[in-house]
């Protein structure tokens, strides 16, 4: 079989994989492995079908989460089946919640791309992402009941966790008759571990289980993994005000855009002397108020704050590896951690 190679674009930058390699792990050669799979997954005897779906995996993208159940899957037996599978059916599900993602957001780039929606359009990007959803559940029926309802329980926490998401935001786009809720730390913090820390901590808890680890490992694995995806989303929301398109392949200011309060924005208002709460509370903000917005939060001490939870984050998940002692594995894992607090894209 040809393997399909990775795309170079927006991917965990080289010297950090080899850092991980360094520790004796084979991480390239099996990300080429989910890399292979993944193609033969994706695909459509549809020519349409198949050019969509292939979309966005072909645009880039890091595969954290792949990558997340490889390490894990060095905390036990990492030549035992299903690992390779298990990595692909997570990278597909996160590949179907971007495609929906970018229509919630009306987000018009991903992975240094036009994003689905405005390359084509909602109902596009909408029946592609339930096309990946659905090759990502027929994957895990094969590897069983356990590995399937894991995966389903995953997917309610997250779609609570974007429905919660909307609820807290201010755009326009918000039908009327949605209950809002109050956009503060705890809501913030909810919808994070709904959203983001679900997926990651069931890449861990895949790669812990299936590589056959005792079930308290299994569960330690799992709570590093929702630390880790804290701190992941927390660095994405921080990308959102201080980075550039280049780094992150996405458009900054979105989440300004969709009225998202996300936690640089919250400390934000708390040392605001109103001006920022008057451009965010404005319903389609002008590109110049996103812009003065951007540069009043990149001004203060809200992303200092910001950086500060997400390391928080990254310290406990380090914290839960102790149980696993020294092996390669865990170096790997502490600096993967790391890398989701310090990466720029
Ligand atoms: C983007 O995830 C969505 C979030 C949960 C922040 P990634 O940052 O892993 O996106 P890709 O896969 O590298 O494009
Ligand atoms: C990330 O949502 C969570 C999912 C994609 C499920 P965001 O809206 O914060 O992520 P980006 O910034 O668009 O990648
Ligand atoms: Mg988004
Ligand atoms: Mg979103």
């Amino acid at each position: 079989m040809s393997i399909d190679p990775r795309p170079a674009q927006l991917a965990i930058p080289p010297p950090v994989l080899a850092e991980l390699e360094a520790h004796g792990l084979p991480v390239a050669r099996l990300l080429d492995r989910v890399e292979g799979r993944l193609h033969e997954q994706v695909g459509s005897s549809h020519a349409f079908v198949d050019r969509v779906a292939k979309y966005l995996m072909s645009a880039g993208g890091k595969r954290f989460r792949p990558l997340l159940v490889a390490l894990t899957g060095h905390l036990g037996d990492p030549e035992r089946d299903g690992l390779v599978d298990a990595a692909v059916i997570v990278e597909l599900v996160h590949l179907a919640t971007l495609y929906h993602d970018d229509v919630i957001d009306e987000a018009s780039a991903r992975r240094g791309t036009p994003s689905a929606n405005s390359r084509w359009d909602n109902t596009v990007a909408i029946l592609t992402g339930d096309y990946l959803f659905a090759r990502a559940s027929a994957l895990s029926a094969d590897l069983g009941v356990e590995v399937t309802r894991i995966m389903a329980e995953t997917l309610a926490r997250l779609c609570e966790g974007q429905i919660r998401e909307v609820q807290g935001s201010a755009a326009g786009t918000v039908p009327d008759e949605v209950p809002t809720l109050e956009p503060n730390l705890e809501h913030y913090l909810e919808v994070v571990s709904g959203k983001t820390a679900s997926l990651i901590e069931t890449s861990c808890r895949y790669g812990a289980l299936l590589s056959g680890v005792d079930e308290p490992g299994v569960e330690a694995a799992a709570r590093y993994g929702w630390n880790v995806g804290m701190a992941f989303q927390l660095s994405d929301d921080i990308l959102d005000i201080a980075s550039d398109h280049e780094d992150s392949g996405k458009t900054p200011g979105t989440d300004l855009r969709e009225g998202v309060r996300t936690l640089p924005v919250l400390f934000g208002l708390e040392e605001d002397d109103g001006e920022l709460a008057a451009l965010l509370d404005t319903p389609a903000p002008s590109d110049a108020e996103v812009e003065r917005a951007l540069a009043v939060l990149r001004s203060g001490r809200a992303l200092a704050r910001a950086r500060e939870s997400a390391a928080d984050y990254v310290r406990a998940a380090v914290g839960e590896l102790e149980t696993f002692g020294d092996p390669p594995a865990v170096t790997a894992m502490t600096r993967l951690a790391e890398y989701a607090l310090h990466r720029a894209g």
